[in-house]
């Protein structure tokens, strides 16, 4: 098959808080996919950026007393300490706030307004008359107005459930200064979204979407395409509207434009070409991985806006479900709400990258990390299973046979079965069914631990004439290792380089368990992992309350 071409993002993270476990889910779930594509010898990009926009954004460095520049700057440090520290491994990360983005955001807007995609009008809305500014939902807060509850946000109340306009709401005060919001009209730009009523609906069932997600848009369709405003007025933290003052671009209009931009980054500090992979006719692929959370503005207003600016639609939008921590919302109080950084202080970042694994599916499915269930999978799949095939075979080799593999590799068809189970997992790899290949990859590792406990080579080692026998079985089960290693190279890459060390080997490819390793010298094995205790966890978790 000939080399794909493929560019693949996660969404971009709000540059004003910290990344969670939750957000981790969703790059360990990237990674890995974009890890397996490059082992399968397909050109792979990975692209993300900081999602630098936005009122949230400009409060917070308002409140810090810094400019948002300086914000986002600071925060872009921390996302990629940690997504480094991760291992996940982007080919650029960016962020919205840069040339590239300011530059295509305009190209778009004025080629959807040289088409007659942007309406203008007047609309009314809350506005704080001491902060001078608009004020967004969640910045009013009032009294219910169905069952008085007190300090509800302006569009919903968490006791009764009501949902209703920031007009409505009693007594209702801005949560930025305390004053009683005024009704103020602005003029606002809208992005014609019904006017892609039909091809949005053939796109949406033309299998670039979950099973699941199409089923939710043929909802919204029936509910009817709004317009959708992508202007907001100064003070706003964001790109001017081309031709306006005082108008800026939404963050959503701007914010999934960053992958192109990102991606155009990465284009010129090399020599990729960016119009093959967004020129209309372009034969590359292009799959953002996203939260079922923000599926409408990916299945929906971001195709339609690359139809209507002349660029390519994906190829797929990948949802993921929610996390959940001990089965329940993360918490704060509860210390369940655990950020990268203190899992980083306190475990092995390969360890949650194999939970999540054994966990994915395809499916929009909501996903538990059981903080216990995490141990046991742990410690009993990977320490237990995988690295214990080659921890007690090692030693052999390298005492006993100067560490030199047997020339031979004997009982063919077991190692036969280890490489042909490679197309499955490979399947499931490709599908996101990452769930399935764990469980393909532990049945092998089991075989292999089961081949080792019945010809019992200790045992063997102590009778005389039994060497040559020794060396076979012991070499055999290193082989074995290997190719469960590069199985698992996409999930475990940290793991996989020390096995590459031991193992003596350049960096191993999906196609490298076709050749077990025959007359060849090994280094000494050193521990790859270690098991996963209660302490650590429980450190964790105290450390994330608050
Ligand atoms: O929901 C969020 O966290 C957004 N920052 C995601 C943006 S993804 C893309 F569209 F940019
Ligand atoms: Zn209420």
């Amino acid at each position: 098959m000939s080399k794909r071409r493929i560019l693949v993002t996660s969404a971009l993270p709000y540059a004003n808080g910290e990344l969670h476990l939750g957000y981790m889910l969703e790059t360990i779930q990237t990674d890995i996919w974009v890890r397996f594509q490059k082992m399968m010898g397909n050109e792979c990009h990975y692209v993300c950026a900081d999602d630098a926009h936005g009122t949230p954004i400009m409060l917070k460095a308002d409140e810090m007393g810094i400019e948002p520049e300086t914000l986002i700057e600071q925060v872009k440090v921390r996302h990629q300490a940690d997504l480094d520290d991760f291992h996940i491994d982007f080919s650029q990360y960016h962020s919205t706030h840069s040339d590239e983005n300011r530059e295509i955001s305009e190209l778009i807007y004025n080629r959807l307004n040289d088409s007659g995609y942007i309406k203008k009008r007047i609309i009314s809305q809350a506005f704080d008359p001491e902060k001078e500014m608009f004020l967004p939902d969640r910045y009013i807060k009032g009294e219910c107005p169905k069952c008085s509850a007190e300090d509800q946000y302006g569009d919903n109340c968490e006791v009764c459930g009501a949902t209703y306009s920031t007009t409505e709401i009693k007594n209702a005060r801005s949560v930025i200064s305390g004053a009683k919001p005024i009704e103020k009209d602005s003029e606002h730009y809208f992005f014609d979204l019904p006017q892609f009523e039909k091809e949005l609906k053939s796109w949406t069932k033309a299998g670039h979407l979950q099973e699941q997600v199409s089923n939710k848009l043929a909802e919204w369709f029936e509910q009817g395409l709004q317009q959708w405003d992508i202007s907001r007025d100064k003070p706003y933290f964001g790109f001017k509207i081309p031709g306006t003052e005082d108008k800026y671009f939404y963050v959503w209009l701007d914010a999934p434009i960053g992958y192109m931009a990102s991606f155009k980054k990465l284009c010129d500090n090399s020599d990729l070409n960016f119009d093959d992979f967004f020129n209309k006719n372009s034969d590359t692929e292009l799959y953002h991985f996203i939260g079922k959370d923000i599926v409408y503005f990916h299945a929906l207003f971001w195709p339609a806006t690359l139809m209507g600016s002349d660029f390519r639609t994906p190829d797929a939008v990948f949802a993921h479900g929610f996390l959940s921590v001990n089965g329940q919302k993360m918490s704060k109080s509860r210390g369940t709400f655990i950020n990268a950084r203190t899992y980083l202080e306190n475990l092995d970042p390969e360890c949650l990258r194999y939970y999540y694994a054994y966990k994915l599916t395809a499916k929009i499915d909501d996903i538990d990390l059981n903080l216990q269930d995490f141990k046991k999978r742990v410690n009993s799949d990977l320490v237990g299973k995988v690295i214990n095939i080659a921890s007690r075979s090692a030693s052999f080799v390298v005492k006993k046979y100067n560490k030199q593999l047997s020339a031979k590799c004997i009982e063919r068809p077991l190692y036969d079965e280890f490489v042909e189970a490679g197309s499955d997992i490979a399947k499931h790899y490709e599908a996101r069914n990452f769930s399935k290949a764990m469980r393909l990859i532990m049945k092998l590792a089991d075989k292999a631990n089961q081949y080792i406990d019945e010809k019992k080579p200790w045992q063997l080692a102590k009778i005389e004439g039994k060497e040559k026998e020794v060396h076979e079985i012991t070499s055999l089960a290193i082989n074995l290792f290997k190719v469960l290693i590069i199985y698992l190279k996409p999930v475990l890459p940290e793991m996989a380089k020390s096995s590459e060390e031991f193992l003596n080997v350049d960096s191993l490819n999906w196609s490298d368990i076709e050749s077990p390793l025959t007359n060849h010298k090994i280094n000494k094995f050193k521990a790859l992992m270690t098991r996963i205790e209660d302490e650590q966890i429980d450190q964790m978790v105290e450390s994330s309350k608050i």
